[in-house]
């Protein structure tokens, strides 16, 4: 046929090329997304925080000192990699989380995307990978997450969690950035965190064990931070604790946070954050929880906080994108432990969390420009 009407398959080329071109979108599709509408079988009423598998993931590739170009969403599952790829043998990997909610109208809402994507292109840097630009990195979320939409658990029973991964693919022996990379997306649907109304945690300061040091890689979101954290969690779960915070790893005094949450001191109107020195991860809901609670006339300040002001508070909390805010019931410190908020959860903590989620839920109206629809 290419050789009797060698005019016709150049027509249809440049017509193809016309079609792919003239879409601005940031993603092809491999089959069609047709299961967009159709009901999933969950029951929402008893979703946990474990992973379910939806429809789609969004994939793409880029070469070492190369860019990520139009990804494709293909059907959720295992992909391939070579045993001696950059981030199973050095930890070559980033990771990203956010959040998709459905409003009572039916259109879905992101928080404040762009700040992932910025996140994950200074961490990027720091791992000497590529990494998707801003525009390219809320194209594919918000591409990934309508691809999954019947996924998103109706308003009030959740949120579509969203796992953005970049990571050195390609093939190393010797220690070197990787020669090949991949940008991928999946997503889960989550239950609330907390189901019953917040309910307080109880944390162990660890002082042998430390996150992060001074010039590494506390500040951005890699993967080998986390599974460095797993012996002293474990070891404060195995004694009753929900979790352990750090302190620093050169004076051992002053706070740094929790395994993969922010931390927060209230006492009367201040609240008392460490400051970002390159340790600590610069948290989305901790930046969002800052302005909030200045919105409504606390005092706010990023500053080194001691054991001793932690251990005086009138109440502590937690921020992350998983729990958003999360009340501290009590800390334990070389065997003494401090309880907050009586028996009940803190005011301070329960009005900024419900402040929060109603923002990030469509609830209440959106004076930052936090919140993204899609659709
Ligand atoms: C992700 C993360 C946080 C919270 O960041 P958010 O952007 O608020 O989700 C805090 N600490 C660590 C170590 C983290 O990995
Ligand atoms: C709040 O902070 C100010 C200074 O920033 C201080 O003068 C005041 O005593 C603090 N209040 C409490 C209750 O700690």
């Amino acid at each position: 046929m290419a050789v009797i009407y060698p005019h016709v398959e150049t027509l249809l080329s440049f017509l193809f090329f016309l079609l792919t071109s003239s879409n601005a979108s940031a993603v092809r599709t491999s089959s069609a997304v047709s299961t967009r509408s159709e009901s999933v079988d969950i029951d929402w009423e008893t979703l946990g925080f474990g992973l379910v598998h939806t429809d789609y993931m969004y994939i793409t590739k880029c070469s070492q000192g190369g860019s990520f170009s139009e990804g494709e969403l293909v059907p959720f599952g295992y992909i391939e990699i070579s045993p001696s790829a950059g981030v199973l043998n050095y930890g070559q990997g980033l990771f990203e989380g956010l959040k998709a909610y459905r409003k009572v109208d039916g259109s879905i809402l992101l928080f404040r995307p762009e700040e992932n994507a910025a996140r994950m292109m200074m961490g990027a840097e720091r791992m000497c990978m590529p990494s998707p630009s801003v525009s390219q990195f809320v194209e594919a979320v918000k591409a990934t997450v309508l691809a999954n939409e019947r996924w998103i658990p109706p308003p009030g029973k959740g949120s579509l969690y969203i796992r953005p991964l970049l990571m050195g693919s390609g093939s190393v022996l010797g220690l070197a950035p990787a020669p090949e990379y991949t940008f991928l997306i999946y997503v889960s649907p989550v239950g609330n965190y907390f189901k019953e109304g917040l309910s307080p945690i109880n944390l162990i300061v660890e002082t042998a064990m430390h996150r992060a040091s001074p010039g590494g890689t506390g500040s951005v979101k890699t993967i080998g931070n986390y599974a460095a954290v797993l012996k002293a969690q474990s070891a404060a779960k195995a004694r009753g604790y929900s979790d352990v915070l750090y302190l620093d790893s050169v004076h051992k005094k002053y706070l740094e946070e929790v395994s993969s949450c922010n931390v927060f001191v209230v006492k009367g109107n201040n609240i008392s954050t460490p400051a970002i020195k390159g340790t600590i991860l610069p948290g989305i809901t901790r930046k969002s929880i800052i302005d909030v609670a200045r919105s409504q006339g606390f005092q706010v300040e990023e500053k080194a906080v001691t054991v001793d002001e932690l251990l005086d508070a009138d109440e502590v909390f937690c921020t992350g994108t998983a729990v958003v805010v999360s009340p501290v019931g009590s800390i334990t410190y070389l065997g003494k432990s401090v309880s907050y908020g009586g028996s009940g959860v803190g005011l301070v903590s329960q009005q900024l969390y419900t402040a929060l989620t109603r923002l990030q839920m469509g609830l209440s109206e959106d004076k930052m420009g936090w919140v993204i629809e899609i659709k």
